[in-house]
């Protein structure tokens, strides 16, 4: 068969990609490996900036969003035993983030995906890429013991860090750099109240801890903890524990626990792949670059990918200009570098490293007391947390 676009992918980014091209009557056709019920049951970000609510509005899949994500004006980091909140909206002139699940977000994407009738092909094996270099690419894979092909114009590769995009490309055609954190974030989701209304990011001698939610009765909760850690050693009770130990006093005591339904380990990884572009291939979100999660960007970085893209493609489609395809690689890394440059320092600043000395650690509560006493650091912060333009 025959498409426009062979999206491999269906994460945010591959649905959201997909999403915006049908709005704008670019045929796609998406790939994944797996089924629907295992990309619903991974869970993961929960931060959303402006600009990816816009573009799931654009991508007409905004409404349970908006009726049910909770929008947030601030956030506290929290040392020293006390809260120092940082006034997103008075520091940016009015943004906020919006609190609501990548798990949702995709369950929208796919509802809207199904409602338009566009394909996606699950379950499917050994996607290959081929012939993007030229003018006639093709992807082939397999499913039930079948091989199948599909040529297109282009191929997007939204496979996240492990895909098999980024992997096609010749090592020597393309430049990594990459930076792994010696530790990880050990995470819960629960059906408790959140312990405050707004999200605490927490710096402890114990090392980070992470406050957020998912809605009013349902709770994540992220702790620091070491790369070999292993989850069957860590009951609710333990976690918990830990958890009150890392939070200021307030805070511990209003701390409502329960039973946890998820709890997985995530190690911290900076990572980034130069360009983003080989031919007819497009590298877009985690296939391309990986974030460490404590600035909340990760989806954010892939939804901006796609709105390049999709502005490169839709051009190309509709104004027969290679212009805005030509600028990708260069408009999304820009954007990529100052997030991953984000994300780096406050993980640097918010967790306690394995070898960190004397020294390191009074630039570490110097930074935090210059960050919660000075209006233009704190602004600088702000602006990032909320998202740099597109
Ligand atoms: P993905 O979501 O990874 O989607 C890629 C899709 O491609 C998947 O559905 C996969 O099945 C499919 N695929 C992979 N290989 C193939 C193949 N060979 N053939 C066909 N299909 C394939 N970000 C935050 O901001 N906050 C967080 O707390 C946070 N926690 C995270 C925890 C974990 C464990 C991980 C892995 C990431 C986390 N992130 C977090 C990052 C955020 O979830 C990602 O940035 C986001 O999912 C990127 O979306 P994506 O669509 O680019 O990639
Ligand atoms: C969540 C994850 C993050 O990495 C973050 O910075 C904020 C919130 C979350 O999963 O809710």
């Amino acid at each position: 068969m025959r498409t426009q676009v062979v999206i491999i992918g269906s994460g945010p980014s591959g649905l959201l990609l997909g999403q915006l091209l049908a709005k704008a009557g670019i045929e796609a056709v998406i790939l994944d490996r797996v089924g629907k019920d295992y990309i619903l049951g991974r869970v993961r970000a929960g931060v959303l900036e402006q600009g990816t609510v816009g573009l799931m509005d654009e991508a007409r899949a905004g409404k349970r969003m908006h009726a049910e994500g909770l929008p947030h004006e601030g956030f506290s980091l929290a040392f020293d035993g006390r809260d120092h909140r940082i006034d997103l909206k008075d520091l940016t002139g009015g943004k906020g983030v919006m609190v609501y699940g990548q798990t949702e977000l995709t369950r929208d994407l796919m509802a809207q995906r199904e409602t338009i009738g566009a394909m996606t092909v699950y379950d499917a094996s050994n996607v290959r890429l081929h012939g993007y270099e030229g003018r006639s690419p093709y992807v082939t894979y397999e499913r039930e013991g079948i091989t199948h092909r599909i040529d297109c114009d282009f191929i997007a590769g939204c496979d996240g860090f492990h895909g098999a995009s980024r992997k096609s490309v010749p090592e020597k055609a393309i430049r990594t750099f990459e930076k792994v954190y010696p530790f990880g974030w050990l995470g819960i989701l629960a059906d408790v109240p959140p312990v405050s209304h707004e999200l605490i990011y927490a710096n402890h001698p114990r090392g980070f801890a992470l406050c957020s939610m998912r809605s009013e009765t349902r709770s994540r909760y992220y702790l620091q903890c070491t790369l070999d850690e292993k989850i069957e050693d860590w009951s609710d009770d333990r976690f918990w524990d830990e958890l009150r130990r890392r939070l200021p006093a307030h805070h511990a005591e209003a701390l409502v626990t329960g039973a946890s339904f998820e709890k997985s380990i995530a190690p911290l990884r900076s990572f980034v792949a130069e360009p983003m572009r080989f031919g007819n291939l497009f590298l877009v979100g985690d296939a391309a670059h990986i974030v460490p999660p404590t600035g909340a960007k990760g989806l954010n970085l892939a939804a901006s990918d796609v709105h390049y893209l999709y502005a490169g493609l839709t051009e190309y489609y509709q104004d027969h200009s290679t212009a805005g395809i030509d600028a990708y690689s260069t408009r999304a890394l820009s954007r990529v570098w100052k997030a991953v440059r984000f994300s780096w320092w406050m993980t640097t600043m918010m967790h306690r490293f394995p070898d960190t000395g004397a020294f390191d650690q009074k630039i570490q509560e110097a930074e935090l007391d210059y960050l919660t006493h000075s209006r233009a650091a704190a602004t600088a912060l702000a602006e990032n947390y909320v998202g740099l333009p597109y």
